[in-house]
């Protein structure tokens, strides 16, 4: 199985999912964002997702029989200051895959989409969101998502493939063998930056906003232990899918939490209180952002088998405390904004 970005966060428990499922995971990923450290399951191949040449080698190399495709940039934010950036890996970087695989007639793909597809669209706060629900991207980071889909979509229907986007809400834990865990530079993900407050390894969180209208007035996020993310890949490969068809499917637990609630999770699992002030809300941010899981337990049959925030909570701390991967990541994270919306 070819595993685009396999050295990033959720691409390196997909490689250890695919292996104790028994299939061999071919790591192609630039090291951008990713760590050659992460990559303890299959191979790696370093190279670029628009290097069609590259692409092309490893997969005859290793006589790919399906990709996995997580590579990308991934930071709201960033994708507000440098879009053509953003288009140019997330989406033309997509058709340099989609181009490579059909000579080789590769049949499946599964890709990294994301709830930024959805957007605030004006459905009700508690309200979960299904797959036809309208999709109103508050991002260019959320725009590229879409477009990629789309080219996949097209390239199902016109050539046979058979494409499954998986909608991620937030991605949150680590595995619970402490070998590889979240580690983004800089960090704007919700709990490492609670951990890295409650640890004194960062300033104080910053809460965008408590006068939404949900019950404590801060967002809500559906959290997916990234675990249960790793196997709903393997399930996208196994799944009985015909040639041609397209599926996108939420990948979350269903459940909605809320900053808050997060905030305390973390001060409970680490024994000690996360320092955080309110700040002003920010713009594009939806008061809730949940996910009916229904359609992918159709598809897939999976579910969430860690919803538990205590579990993702436990499993994150584990992870920040053990070893890192390469050198100077635990002493300053960097205090980024902490985005319940990020990825
Ligand atoms: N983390 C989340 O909560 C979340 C939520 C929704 C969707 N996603 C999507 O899931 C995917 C993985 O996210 P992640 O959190 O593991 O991010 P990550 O940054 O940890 O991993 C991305 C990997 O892609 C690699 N990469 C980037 N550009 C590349 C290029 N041009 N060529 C080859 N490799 C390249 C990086 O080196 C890195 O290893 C992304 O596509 C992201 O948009 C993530």
């Amino acid at each position: 199985m070819l595993v685009t970005g396999g050295a990033g966060y959720i691409g390196a428990h997909t490689a250890k999912a695919l292996d104790e499922g028994g299939f061999f995971p071919v790591v192609y990923d630039s090291l951008s964002s990713g760590f050659r450290e992460a990559v303890r399951w299959g191979v790696l191949v370093e190279g670029d997702i628009r290097d069609a040449g590259g692409l092309g080698a490893a997969m005859d190399a290793y006589d790919v029989g399906a990709v996995i495709h997580f590579a990308g940039l991934i930071e709201v934010g960033r994708s507000f200051v440098t879009p053509d950036l953003f288009w140019n890996v997330n989406v033309t970087g997509t058709q340099v895959l989609l181009d490579v695989m059909r000579p080789r007639q590769i049949g499946r793909l599964v890709f990294s989409s994301s709830a930024a597809v959805y957007g605030d669209s004006g459905r009700g706060v508690l309200e979960a969101i299904a797959e036809d629900a309208p999709k109103a991207p508050a991002s260019p980071y959320g725009d590229t998502k879409l477009a990629a889909e789309a080219l996949i979509e097209a390239e199902c229907r016109d050539q046979g493939l058979c494409g499954v986007a998986l909608r991620y809400f937030n991605a949150a834990g680590a595995d619970p063998s402490g070998l590889i865990g979240e580690a983004h530079e800089p960090e704007t993900h919700l709990i490492p930056l609670a951990i890295a407050a409650a640890l004194g390894r960062a300033g104080p969180l910053t809460v965008f906003g408590d006068d939404f209208a949900t019950p404590d007035g801060t967002c809500l996020r559906d959290y997916i232990h990234v675990n249960d993310l790793a196997a709903a890949h393997v399930a996208a490969l196994r799944a009985d899918l015909p040639p041609g068809s397209f599926e996108a499917l939420n990948l979350g637990a269903g459940l909605g939490r809320s900053v808050l609630e997060v905030v305390e999770a973390v001060a409970r699992a680490a024994g000690r209180p996360v320092p955080y002030s309110i700040g002003p809300r920010r713009s594009g941010d939806p008061a809730s952002l949940v996910a009916d899981p229904a359609r992918g337990a159709a598809r897939l049959g999976w579910r969430a088998a860690k919803p538990d925030l205590e579990e993702i909570v436990t499993d994150a701390l584990r992870w920040a405390l053990g070893p890192a991967y390469g050198e100077g990541r635990k002493e300053a994270p960097a205090q980024a904004a902490a985005d319940p919306n990020r990825g």
